[in-house]
């Protein structure tokens, strides 16, 4: 099997780790700020909370998940993985592409949505050859996510993603099913767990799936869909967790920053996911539980782990890393 001899993750993630921490997370809590009377200046507000919600959006997150896909996606599909050259002009040019979305003139803000999405599409290019060469088992319960999350994130661009419940439509739909798929790696390596059986990797993948478009006809129509939505994001993670033998393969490795990211990813997408069963929705909370609560706890184990893995050195220490989760 061919491998790239030169990993391109780690610049996926710089990028997406500095953008978050000097733009993002600023933002976010100045947005906060003004909403809760905490400072007056309100100048700029809609700007600002653009750049905020745009950073975090296809920066933060979606650099994360093309890295992690690019990283992992060949060992999760049995296939042989790009070559770096291939790829590695995906990051400066997202980078453009949202630089240009942020300045507020129409024309220029169309040349970045186009620059986003041809980004994105050229990933799920690279996916689908990957998944295509690889092994055909893995079609069904992990590339449709790769693929779906590709599609969703190519078109984000064009959805109004101030809107919270679409923003938590591409974020359920892109990212955390990325996230699902490209995991599985670790989960099986880190923690020793299984890998989908053909019977259980069918049923996830068809939860999933039907997860995305319910909760896409609840965004995007009028249909009152979203106890549906959330019925099938629940059995979406249930049988992720089951089929994979999560619980087990936690209790057995005991007490890590690893388990901890991972059990509070799990938790906080199954308190999402019930709280559209039992309560109307509150989109702009469940948006920022399933960033913060359930991505964001994610992006910092694994990518210490990964990074570490890498380097050959601690990225951080275990002890640090769990305060940090
Ligand atoms: C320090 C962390 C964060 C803080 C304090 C924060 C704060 C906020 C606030 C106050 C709003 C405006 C809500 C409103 O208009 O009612 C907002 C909007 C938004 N934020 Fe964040 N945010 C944070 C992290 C994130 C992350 C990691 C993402 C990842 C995608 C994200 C995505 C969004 C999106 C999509 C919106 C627009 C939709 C909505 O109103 O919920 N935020 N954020």
């Amino acid at each position: 099997m061919k491998r790239t001899r030169i990993p391109v993750f780690h610049r996926f993630w710089g990028a997406a780790m500095l953008a978050a921490l000097l733009i993002g997370f600023p933002l976010g809590s100045w947005v906060w700020s003004v909403l809760n009377g905490v400072v007056d200046n309100v100048r700029f507000y809609e700007e600002l909370r653009s750049i905020h919600l745009t950073v975090q959006v296809f920066v933060f997150f979606g650099l994360f998940v093309a890295g992690f896909a690019l990283q992992s996606g060949a060992h999760v599909l049995g296939g042989s993985p790009p070559k770096s050259e291939q790829v590695i002009w995906i990051y400066p040019l997202i980078l453009l592409g949202v630089l240009l979305r942020c300045i507020p003139a129409a024309n220029i803000q169309i040349a970045g949505n186009i620059i986003i999405t041809a980004g994105n599409l050229w990933l799920l290019f690279v996916m689908l050859r990957t998944a295509l060469g690889g092994d055909k088992t893995r079609l069904i319960p992990i590339a449709s996510l790769f693929a779906i999350g590709f599609i969703v994130l190519a078109a984000a661009p064009w959805l109004d993603i101030s809107d919270a419940p679409k923003a938590f439509f591409v974020l359920w739909s892109g990212v955390f099913l990325i996230v699902l798929a490209a995991g599985q790696q670790l989960i099986a390596s880190v923690l020793n767990a299984k890998r989908f059986n053909q019977m259980g990797g069918a049923i996830f993948a068809i939860t999933a799936l039907a997860s995305v478009a319910v909760l896409g006809l609840t965004v995007f129509t009028e249909a009152n869909l979203s106890q549906v939505a959330g019925i099938l994001m629940a059995l979406t993670v249930i049988s992720y967790i089951a089929f994979l033998g999560v619980i087990p393969a936690l209790i057995k490795t005991g007490f890590t920053s690893l388990v901890i990211a991972l059990v509070f990813n799990f938790l906080w997408a199954l308190i999402i996911a019930f709280s559209l069963v039992f309560a109307d929705p509150a989109w702009d909370a469940i948006v920022h539980i399933l960033a913060l609560g359930s991505i964001t706890t994610m992006i910092i184990a694994v990518a210490a782990r990964v990074l570490g893995f890498f380097s050959g050195k601690v990225a951080l220490s275990e002890g640090a890393l769990t305060i940090l989760i």
